[in-house]
């Protein structure tokens, strides 16, 4: 099983970001934590991050066909790009979307996501976590018997 986690905008400076918010693990520590735990589980899992929208949605373009599931923060874009949500459709993967702080707890602006209505599901506020139990959502629905 091969797995893909997409991180958006500003992810790339976990840590060191916003720490009452985000935390202060790094994202390398994340990246490499998450890929220690899939390889323990069965999975590949392989990371990708950009501060640019289109680079994320050729992103998912090219894992068509490559990836079994997608785990994706898409950062700020969440509350906005409808092009993003356009791409999660079009790829036609199974998606989740994730979220390190609870949005809802946030300003108004980040209680809507437009992405989330073409992903399986949400998991938001669990800190660092949430990214960890979408590996295990898949692993469970996924696993070959
Ligand atoms: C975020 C929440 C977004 O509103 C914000 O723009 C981010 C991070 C989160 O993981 O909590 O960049 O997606």
């Amino acid at each position: 099983m091969k797995l893909l986690v997409i991180n958006g905008p500003n992810l790339n400076l976990l840590g060191g970001r916003e720490p009452n918010i985000y935390g202060s693990e790094t994202y390398s520590d994340l990246i490499s934590g998450l890929k220690a735990y899939a390889q323990k589980m069965g999975a590949e899992l392989d990371a990708f991050q950009s501060n640019h929208e289109g680079q994320l949605i050729d992103c998912l373009h090219n894992a068509i066909g490559v990836y079994d599931g997608i785990i994706m923060n898409p950062g700020a874009y969440t509350h906005y790009s409808y092009a993003l949500r356009d791409a999660v459709l079009a790829a036609g993967l199974p998606v989740i979307e994730v979220h390190i702080s609870n949005v809802h707890k946030r300003e108004a602006f980040r209680h809507v996501s437009v992405t989330a209505p073409a992903c399986i599901g949400q998991i938001t506020g669990l800190g660092t976590q949430g990214y960890y139990l979408a590996v295990d959502y898949f692993i469970r629905t996924l696993k070959k018997p």
